[in-house]
């Protein structure tokens, strides 16, 4: 019968865990008399998400703003938004929780202080991701650059200043700085990658290195969960799946030792379902 094990580092992240904490505490001190809603969904955890709107929290976008009941409560998520939406917010007398990543203000920090320095900021990340977005408001110059090659015929100034998305991973940002120093005079760089992220893909990347078969768990739409699954797979078959329900007993089949990990919007409680299943498909009586 196969073990199985988790990932040293593998789930939900501080930035989540004190999401959801922010929201469990808004509904507690709330009385009912106004709607309490989320602007987009406040996790990539459709579980989650789930949950929230059966306590009644609905998700709503940057358009719904204008028209909601005044008094209504707005909790931002961990990705952060643009300075504009708050704005717009309380404009429409609409209470304001940020759950913004202290991690991700940072980034906002550095790229407004750069833009403001004179840099030609150039965020690290992926365009039109809501995190990259909301960076974008506090430096509306800057350039998205995924990858060292979307560099390429651009005319690159003389000083560039560089900040990352929190999920992208070293080795880009690497690349990405290697191709702008031969490019511009001056390149300062604040690496705002986060730790909990590159923690979790060193955990997942040395469990998979044992492992015969990988399973991770994370929404199928969270950028960091398909990144750890891709880094799994480099080593072990692997599958990534949104609930424990998916869990396909063939893929367990002559297994030794099952790897687990979770992307960063995955609460442990889900990890925990997870391992039971893989457990209970192992030894069946
Ligand atoms: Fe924050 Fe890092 Fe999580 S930026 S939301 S702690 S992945």
């Amino acid at each position: 019968r196969p073990a199985v094990e988790v990932a040293e580092q593998a789930g939900a992240c501080f930035g989540v865990e004190r999401a959801l904490a922010l929201v469990d505490r808004v509904l507690a001190e709330h009385d009912g008399s106004t709607g309490v809603h989320t602007l987009g969904p406040l996790i990539h955890n459709p579980a989650v998400v789930d949950g929230l709107a059966e306590q009644g929290v609905s998700v709503v976008g940057e358009r719904d703003l204008g028209s909601l009941p005044g008094g209504d409560l707005v909790v931002l998520r961990t990705h952060g938004v643009v300075p504009s939406v708050v704005d717009e917010a309380r404009a429409a007398g609409l209470e304001v929780a940020d759950a913004t990543c202290p991690y991700v203000k940072k980034v906002h920090h550095a790229a407004r202080r750069l833009a403001d320095e004179g840099y030609q900021v150039v965020v690290v990340g992926e365009q039109g991701h809501p995190e990259v977005e909301g960076i974008l408001g506090h430096a509306p110059s800057a350039w998205v650059i995924g990858c060292a090659e979307d560099l390429d015929g651009r005319d690159v100034p003389k000083r560039v200043g560089v900040v990352v998305q929190t999920t992208q991973s070293k080795a880009n940002l690497d690349a990405v700085i290697a191709r702008l120093s031969s490019l511009a005079e001056e390149v300062r760089l604040f690496n705002t990658i986060c730790e909990a992220t590159s923690e979790r893909q060193a955990a997942a990347a040395a469990l998979a290195r044992r492992a015969d078969v990988m399973v991770v768990l994370g929404g199928r739409n969270s950028a960091n969960t398909t990144r750890l699954a891709q880094i799994c797979s480099t080593f072990a078959p692997t599958h990534h799946i949104e609930g424990a329900d998916e869990l396909d007993p063939a893929w367990l089949a002559g297994a030794a030792l099952v790897g687990v990990t979770a992307g960063a919007s995955t609460p442990a409680s889900q990890i925990a379902d997870l391992v039971a299943a893989i457990e209970s498909v192992a030894d069946p009586s």
